[in-house]
């Protein structure tokens, strides 16, 4: 099979297409090169292991110069969340005018399309109250505990990313009436070959640029907030699987993908303490609230285990450990690089 990666030079899209590549595929990528995410994009399209168009998902008239090919796989993406409360436009043009030229093109030729949105759409999920039953966003009340969440929640997204990860998602179903696509909603994805300079990105990156200089992790708050952290290999193995079982013409399938697993901020400092090679200076809690940040996130599986979805191998602390151990020797930001991404949150009133 021939597989278009949008997106196909970036983090998750070099460790899809290596496992498509070794399973026979062949895979061309449709790729910006941006340089908020590519310190050498030339090393990036040199590792890519097939063909990089070098092109703009939202521009329509980039979309001339892709070949034929058997499906398509949409991961190029804006995907800062405090970044998407200031450059609303770019976000929106990327994230929801992108993925509609996405599906006109997997419309015009009848093949499937699989689309990663995120577990953004959820913004704080779902919740179990005693008092309330469940409830979706905010929690209703101080007795609400927070729950995995489902793919048929309601979206109630916080940050403009979320938002138009959410739009997306709408537009594909819209466009792409006659063919089969599948949704994956990641959680937080970590691994090697992770944007280790883009202040923008994940925490455990911050964490990382920290380690290295032997400073004290910065948490915001408490570090009681949770996350679910998947690692890249397992979220590949998911896209695999989705191209392997397309759902039937005109089915929209919607999937998480995640470990299931909650884990503090605390605790990941606390496994990436563990995984690097040096003493570590504990952690350093700053009272401040990005816009836009949630407090919990976990995926809930019990569909992708009726589906028979391959299961998450990487346990969290062994994935934040890789991810550790293989980054610890690469080129990245200085970890004032977030202080200052930070900075730039207070100057336009977006922290608390
Ligand atoms: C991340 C991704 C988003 C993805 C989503 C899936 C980014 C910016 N966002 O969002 O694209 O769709 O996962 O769930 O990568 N924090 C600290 N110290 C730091 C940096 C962050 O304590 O130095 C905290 C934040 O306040 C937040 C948590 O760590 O509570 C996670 O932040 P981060 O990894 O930036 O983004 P997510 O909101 O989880």
């Amino acid at each position: 099979m021939k597989v278009l990666i949008t997106g196909g030079a970036g983090f998750i899209g070099q460790h899809l297409a290596r496992r498509l590549v070794a399973s026979g595929h062949e895979v061309v990528a449709l790729d910006s090169l941006l340089g908020q995410v590519h310190l050498d994009p030339e090393a990036s399209r040199k590792a890519f292991p097939g063909n990089v168009i070098e092109a703009d998902v939202a521009d329509e008239t980039a979309w001339s110069s892709v070949p034929d090919v058997d499906a398509v796989v949409h991961l190029a993406a804006e995907t800062g969340t405090g970044q998407s409360m200031y450059e609303v436009d770019r976000y929106r043009r990327v994230n929801v005018q992108g993925t509609q030229l996405v599906g006109r093109f997997a419309a015009d030729r009848s093949i499937p399309v699989i689309a990663l949105s995120s577990r953004a759409v959820y913004g704080e999920g779902r919740h179990l109250c005693p008092d309330h039953d469940i409830t979706f966003g905010s929690p209703c009340c101080g007795r609400a505990t927070p729950e995995a969440s489902r793919e048929g929640d309601e979206h109630r997204p916080v940050s403009v990313y979320g938002e138009t990860k959410s739009e997306g998602e709408a537009t594909l179903a819209t466009v792409a009436g006659g063919i089969p696509v599948t949704t994956i909603r990641p959680q937080n994805v970590i691994g090697p070959g992770q944007a280790l300079h883009n202040p923008y990105t994940g925490v455990l990156a911050a964490f990382l640029a920290m380690l290295r200089e032997g400073k004290p992790l910065t948490v915001y708050g408490e570090g009681t907030q949770t996350r679910d952290f998947l690692h890249v290999e397992d979220l590949a193995a998911i896209i695999q699987w989705a191209l392997d079982h397309p759902p039937a013409v005109g089915e929209v399938r919607v999937l998480n993908a995640g470990s299931g697993v909650r884990t503090t901020l605390v605790e990941l400092a606390s496994h990436a303490g563990s995984g690097a090679p040096v003493p570590t200076h504990g952690i350093t809690h700053l009272e401040v609230h990005r816009a836009g940040d949630i407090e919990h996130a976990c995926a809930d599986l019990t569909l992708s285990r009726s589906l028979g979805v391959p299961a998450p191998t990487w346990s969290t602390r062994d994935a934040v450990a890789d991810f550790i151990a293989r980054s610890w020797d690469e080129p990245g930001a200085p970890a004032d690089a977030w202080d200052q991404a930070l900075g730039e949150l207070e100057e336009r009133g977006l922290t608390s």
